[in-house]
């Protein structure tokens, strides 16, 4: 095949002005692999890279799409640790709103054959973001409580399991009983409404000694709320911003109950860095994803939580994500 359908972003604007268009495909580079693209990770970051104003811009015109599961279709001769036919899921830059899909090789990681491709692309920036926030800045321990927010969502669904893999104890905030009915089947122990103010005051009464760790993909008033729920010495990972309110921290809280607030981007560690790290971190990144690979392979861990659309419904996908809609990780299917 010498060209493909995938989305093309041409200018700066809004995500519904994306366009499906057939792409040339091009020579690959040193260290590059080519992907048969099957199962692409909608993000909440689109609506914000393809207006230019994410924190990183592709150069114009470029397909959005970071997360992504096939196939492997040609590797570059100085790639030795993958080939062909072999069944992959990858983190990229951009491109994966495609057929095809060039990567590094740094970021693609096997997946084995008990794990279907559609649940592999939930897996390497969405459970990657989730583990490495609780593991490696968090360090979460067995036993502690882990307040999760936005526990529907995809990354929230993800800490939900990650964090009960982890051996937490895990409570779920999510704004409809449908959602928190998803967290609870996905291992919290509690799920209480996503309301700000109401929040503490349940929260406090079921955990009187507060929660040791927060995950927080949401931001705005249950960022606030979070610093009420937190116990003596927690720790709170914020994540993401997807109520739209970027959260200010007061720090005479922090004072009061030893609290540290924890920023964490996993961009750092796959290459969207101010400088490209991806080769550095790349052993770290591989042993987080085997262990979620591991923890699915063995049931351990249930597969991530999931919604597919056909790649042609790509609007109705994204427009699922954006309008709060979406249980799990929305999928699109090449
Ligand atoms: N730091 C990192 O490395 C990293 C990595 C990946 C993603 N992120 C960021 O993390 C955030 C969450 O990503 P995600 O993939 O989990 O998104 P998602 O699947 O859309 O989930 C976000 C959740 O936020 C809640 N929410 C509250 N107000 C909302 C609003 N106005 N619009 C949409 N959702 C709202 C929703 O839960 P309720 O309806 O239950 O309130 C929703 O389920 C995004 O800002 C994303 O860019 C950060």
């Amino acid at each position: 095949m010498e060209d493909f359908e995938g989305l093309l972003c041409t200018h700066w604007g809004h995500w519904s002005e994306l366009e499906m268009r057939r792409l040339p495909r091009v020579a690959l580079q040193a260290g590059q692999v080519r992907l048969r693209v099957r199962h692409a990770g909608v993000g909440h970051a689109l609506s914000l890279l393809v207006a230019g104003k994410y924190q990183r811009k592709p150069p114009l015109p470029f397909t959005p799409g970071t997360e992504v599961a096939g196939e492997i279709i040609e590797v570059a001769p100085d790639v030795d640790h993958l080939a062909p036919g072999q069944r992959v899921m990858a983190a990229l830059d951009w491109g994966g709103y495609a057929e095809e899909a060039v990567v590094t090789a740094a970021t693609v990681y096997p997946v084995p054959d008990v794990v279907a491709l559609a649940h592999a692309a939930a897996l390497p920036i969405t459970s990657g973001t989730v583990w490495a926030a609780l593991s490696w800045r968090a360090r979460l321990e067995p036993g502690e409580t882990l307040l999760v927010h936005g526990a529907a969502g995809a990354l929230g669904s993800a800490a939900v399991q990650i964090g009960r893999l982890m051996g937490a104890r895990v409570v779920a905030t999510a704004s409809t009983a449908a959602k928190r009915e998803a967290a609870l089947r996905l291992g919290a122990e509690q799920a209480l409404p996503a309301d700000g103010q109401i929040l503490p005051g349940a929260f406090k009464d079921a955990y009187p000694a507060g929660a040791d760790v927060v995950f927080d993909p949401v931001g705005g008033d249950l960022f606030d709320a979070s610093l009420r729920c937190a116990g003596q010495g927690a720790r709170l990972l914020t994540v993401g911003y997807a109520s739209g309110r970027i959260p200010q921290v007061p720090a005479n809280i922090l004072l009061v109950k030893n609290l540290s607030v924890m920023g964490f981007n996993y961009g750092q560690y796959i290459g969207w860095g101010l400088h490209d790290e991806r080769q550095r971190h790349a052993p770290r990144v591989r042993e987080a994803m085997d262990a979620v690979l591991a923890a699915v392979v063995t049931g351990a861990m249930l597969p991530p939580a999931i919604t597919q659309y056909r790649f042609e419904h790509w609007r109705e996908a994204v427009d699922a994500t954006m309008s709060r809609r979406a249980i799990g990780k929305v999928i699109l299917d090449l």
